[in-house]
C-alpha cells in the first residue's frame, strides 16, 4: 500500500538538492541555505544522502567503509535502497506538508559517481532511480562546482575520519573524480531548467550568496 501512496502524493513543497564533487562545501552551504530559508517563515527540512533515515544511516555505514563494497552496481543498488527509504519516510511527507526540503546529494550523485565515474550505464541508473523515487525529481538542483584538485585537497586537509572510500581507495583516483565532475556538468547542461551551476571556489559567504541567487526565484511571489 505504502508504495502506491509514495508515487501518488503530489508534492506541494519545494525540493532543492545540492550536488557536486567531494570537497565542494555542500554541507556548509546546506546549513547556510537552510538558515536563510527558515528566516522566510517556511518549514525547512534538511536531509542528506546516503542517510536521513535509520535504514539509510545503516546503509551509509556499509557504503562509506573502506573495501566493503567493490562493485559499482552494488553501490548503486545500496544508494537507491537508502534513497527509497528517504523519499518515502522524509521527503514526500515533508513536501506534502508544503515544506522546503534541502537534500545534500540525491539521485544525480549516483549518475555522476556510479555512472560517469565508475562506468555503470546511465540508462540503467536512471531506471533504478525512477523505481527508488517513484519519479520524484528535485524542483531545483544547485551544482557546487569545483576544480578536482582543489576539492580533494580541501577534503584531505580536513578531518581524516571524514574521508570515505570514494576519496581514499585506488580505483577512485584523480581521473575518477574528473569524470564525476564532468558528469555533473553534463547533467546540468542537459537540463538547464532544473540545474544552476555555482562556482564553489570562493569563500563560504560568497558562495552562499550565489546559492541563494540560484534558488530565490522559487520563493518570490508573482
Ligand atoms: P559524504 O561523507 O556524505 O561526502 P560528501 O560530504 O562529499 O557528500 O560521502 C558521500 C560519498 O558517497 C561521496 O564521496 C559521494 C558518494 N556517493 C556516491 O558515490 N553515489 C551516490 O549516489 C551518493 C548519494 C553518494
Amino acid at each position: 500500500m505504502q508504495s502506491i501512496e509514495v508515487g501518488s502524493t503530489l508534492p506541494r513543497g519545494v525540493f532543492i538538492t545540492l550536488e557536486g564533487p567531494d570537497g565542494a562545501g555542500k554541507s556548509s552551504q546546506q546549513r547556510l541555505l537552510v538558515d536563510r530559508l527558515a528566516a522566510t517563515g517556511r518549514e525547512v527540512v534538511a536531509t542528506r544522502e546516503p542517510g536521513g533515515t535509520e535504514l539509510g544511516e545503516r546503509i551509509r555505514g556499509i557504503l562509506l567503509e573502506t573495501a566493503t563494497v567493490r562493485d559499482p552496481i552494488v553501490d548503486a543498488l545500496l544508494f537507491n535502497a537508502a534513497r527509497r527509504a528517504l523519499v518515502d519516510e522524509v521527503i514526500r511527507p515533508a513536501l506534502a506538508r508544503a515544506a522546503v526540503v534541502v537534500c545534500d546529494r540525491f539521485a544525480d550523485s549516483t549518475l555522476a559517481y556510479q555512472g560517469y565515474g565508475a562506468g555503470v550505464p546511465i540508462a540503467d541508473l536512471e531506471s533504478l532511480a525512477d523505481v527508488a523515487t517513484a519519479g520524484l525529481r528535485p524542483t531545483r538542483t544547485v551544482l557546487l562546482d569545483l576544480d578536482v584538485d582543489d576539492g580533494l585537497a580541501r577534503r584531505r586537509g580536513g578531518p581524516q575520519a571524514e574521508l570515505t572510500r570514494f576519496e581514499t581507495s585506488d580505483e577512485h583516483d584523480r581521473e575518477f573524480h574528473e569524470r564525476v565532475r564532468n558528469g555533473f556538468l553534463a547533467l546540468a547542461a542537459a537540463d538547464p531548467g532544473r540545474w544552476r551551476i555555482v562556482d564553489a571556489s570562493g569563500p563560504p559567504d560568497q558562495v552562499a550568496v550565489a546559492v541563494w541567487d540560484a534558488v530565490r526565484d522559487l520563493f518570490e511571489v508573482g
